[in-house]
């Protein structure tokens, strides 16, 4: 059976973790289907360990469409996730509309988008109109000149209160999922239990509805830095498969993350 919107919603409800990574290319999809992932991303991350760019914000429509085309054509259970990359929504709602049709005739089932409260006007006009939307807050990797580096958000409470209120307004505005990225793990537990939707964290601590992490850091095989929320999950696996079928069971069975991944 296909992951829709439906079984997030009821994975989430029965307390069964969502295993969520980035994928860019057929054959990937077709090995993290394979192993049970529930969500493949094609991140604007690829900015990164594909293109080797020091940052997302280079990514491109045209890119992402090629890359979300390559992932939709190997995955058969797994839906399809596509980041909109910068400068392709923030304008306005009709932006954001026309790139992420563009994303969805590529095959994507959902798209992401990065920004807090502001955003909620854009999620609802993207919703309304048949594009469900995963809202990306705390870490927002296109916001890294705006914040100064890649830094933990959520840390103050003033901070904290903002990040809780932006999961509030986007959920409201009809965000069918809320990923968190590197915020300490009691603003996590926080956001999961004020909102009706699945969540996702990534640096996110346990008490999230499901995990995501890049693939490459998965795989061991991406050379810039690590983050502390990143496990190398072939250091123990003998093969692709076993790794990533690691990184599934781990998620599923709440090994991962492990309290030196949280903040
Ligand atoms: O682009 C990406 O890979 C992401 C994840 C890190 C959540 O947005
Ligand atoms: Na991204």
């Amino acid at each position: 059976m296909k992951v829709t919107v439906n079984t997030l919603q009821q994975m989430a409800a029965e307390g069964q973790k969502i295993a969520m990574l980035t994928c860019y290319d057929a054959s990937f999809a077709s090995l993290l289907d394979e192993a049970g992932v529930d969500i493949l991303l094609i991140g604007d991350s690829l900015g990164m360990v594909m293109q080797g760019e020091e940052s997302t914000l280079p990514v491109s429509m045209p890119e992402m469409e090629y890359h979300t085309r390559c992932v939709a054509r190997g995955a058969k259970r797994a839906l399809v996730l596509a980041d909109m990359p910068f400068g392709s929504y923030q304008e306005n709602p009709a932006q954001a509309f026309a790139n992420a049709a563009r994303l969805m005739q590529a095959g994507a089932h959902m798209v992401k988008i990065e920004g807090g409260a502001f955003m909620a006007e854009t999620v609802r006009f993207l919703v309304e109109r048949g594009v469900p939307v995963c809202a990306h807050i705390g870490l927002t990797p296109q916001f890294v000149n705006a914040f100064g580096g890649y830094k933990v958000q959520g840390r103050s409470e003033s901070d904290a209160e903002r990040i809780l209120a932006d999961a509030r307004a986007l959920t409201d505005a009809g965000a069918s999922l809320v990923l968190m990225e590197c915020v300490p793990a009691v603003l996590a537990k926080a956001v999961t239990e004020a909102v009706a939707v699945p969540t996702i964290g990534i640096g996110g601590g346990l008490d999230v509805s499901g995990q995501v992490l890049v693939l490459y850091d998965v795989l061991g095989v991406y050379p810039g830095k690590k983050a502390r929320f990143v496990k190398n999950f072939m250091a123990e696996a003998h093969s692709i498969q076993g790794a990533v079928n690691a990184y599934v069971a781990a998620v599923k069975g709440k090994t991962f993350p492990a309290p030196e991944h949280c903040f």
